[in-house]
């Protein structure tokens, strides 16, 4: 396994741990789409996760922030409970559905934001799409459930119609925007813990019963989010827009004006005037980003009218950076692939920085523990000492397992 995997796991680890004792423990960051209406935020996010399920399209369709937490858990694949028979998955043979059949034959289908993108050969950890299929019939993801209802769901296509009657629920029939998030989770073998934020996008005008002020509304909801330093801001500009008026650069740059934290996304590059091109602004002459820009190309509204599906849009992505005159030099550093691929480095870079703090606030929790152990002496008091001894117990067998993968300095414990 790679570095890479041993912290995926790690961090998870100390997740639980800091979950077992109470403790709000991992600030991993939040990857947050920021962008004006219509640039495709919707559309990248749904790529990255590498499933169909959310509201998109022309005008203002996202009109309250949606929460999407990854929880990964354990791998049960093996005795499927999903009715298929294991020689079902992957069997493209089995599906009534269509698929390209240069894709079927070729690619393992993981295309999704998923840790296991480099580190786990799980082939056919598939592409959802409409029509029903459910989500465990590839194994890698297993049931979401949203807060606002008690209910699992198995099915993406009616993950999206509820998160679009929940937008409704709250914000109404006509235009209106909500900041109360709704909040969803997707749990799986094959999902990071990771929660990415889609948001409304920024807008000038008022329309249907928005407020006078919405422009500023949308704002602050915007910068709620990308304000915290441990976002990871995806800033969504269309490449038919001159990017001197990108909306979401300059917020993200009110917060993050060193470019640190910003990855910049160019949508729409399909869609440009002929004889312009964005090659400039893809290779970092245009706008300084520490992280740098990735182009992609997602589904247009007509694809999206034809159900064209994901991983036939994502072979077209594919094939126009490959053909195309000016960046099929750059292809290998373009597309949605090559976006979940640098936000799965960005990631790890930032675990690996939040390492030693995790390591202090875990030290200082054992000595807190131990104290209070302390206090209580021998074993007497026998209900608060269990449970003391239990986390005690937990945090020792993680700090071995903590500090052995870090950098060898031991915590300091005395049990
Ligand atoms: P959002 O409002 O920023 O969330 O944008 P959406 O993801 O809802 O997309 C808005 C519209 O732009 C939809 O009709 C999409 O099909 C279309 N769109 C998004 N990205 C692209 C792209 O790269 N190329 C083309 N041709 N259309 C796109
Ligand atoms: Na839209
Ligand atoms: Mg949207």
């Amino acid at each position: 396994m790679s570095m890479d995997g041993d912290l995926i796991a790690l961090v998870n680890k100390l997740q639980d741990t800091f979950n077992a004792i109470g403790g709000d423990a991992v600030d991993l960051p939040q990857i947050v789409v920021v962008g004006s209406q219509s640039s495709g935020k919707s559309s990248v996010l749904e790529t990255i996760v590498g499933r169909d399920f959310l509201p998109r399209g022309q005008g203002i369709v996202t009109r309250r922030p949606l929460v999407l937490q990854l929880i990964h858990t354990p791998d049960s694949s093996s005795s499927s409970t999903s009715g298929l028979s294991p020689s079902a998955h992957n069997n493209n043979s089995s599906s009534s559905i269509r698929r390209s059949p240069r894709i079927g034959s070729t690619d393992d289908g993981n295309n999704g934001y998923l840790p296991n993108l480099e580190h786990t050969p799980t082939a056919g950890a598939g592409i959802m799409r409409p029509g029903g299929r459910q989500m465990n019939e590839y194994g890698n993801v297993t049931y979401a459930e949203f807060l606002h209802i008690n209910r699992r769901f198995t099915d993406f296509e009616e993950i999206r119609k509820e998160i679009e009657n929940e937008t409704y629920r709250v914000a109404g029939q006509n235009k209106g925007v909500s900041k109360l998030p709704i909040n969803l989770k997707i749990y799986g073998p094959g999902v990071l813990n990771l929660t990415l934020v889609d948001l409304p996008g920024l807008t000038k005008v008022p329309v249907g019963d928005q407020p006078t002020d919405i422009e500023r509304q949308i704002k602050n909801l915007v910068l709620d989010y990308i304000s915290k330093p441990n976002a990871v801001i995806l800033a969504v500009s269309p490449a038919n827009v001159d990017l001197a008026n990108s909306d979401a650069l300059k917020l993200a740059r009110s917060v993050d004006p060193r470019g640190l934290r910003t990855l910049g996304v160019l949508t729409k590059l399909d869609l440009m005037d002929a004889g312009t091109n964005a090659l400039d602004i893809l290779t970092g002459r245009t706008y300084p980003l520490k992280l740098g820009f990735v182009g992609v190309v997602n589904r247009s509204q007509q694809d999206i009218m034809q159900d064209l599906p994901m991983d036939d849009a994502r072979q077209k992505e594919e094939d126009f950076f490959k053909t195309h005159p000016v960046y099929r030099n750059i292809a290998h550093r373009c597309g949605t692939k090559y976006l979940a691929k640098t936000l799965n480095a960005v990631l790890m870079t930032h675990i690996r920085e939040k390492l030693p703090d995790m390591k202090a606030r875990l030290n200082t929790l054992m000595g807190q523990t131990q104290q209070e152990l302390n206090a209580f002496g021998d074993a007497t008091f026998l209900g608060e000492q269990h449970r003391g001894s239990l986390i005690l117990k937990l945090m020792t067998e993680f700090s071995k397992d903590f500090v052995s993968s870090i950098d060898g300095t031991s915590l300091e414990i005395s049990t």
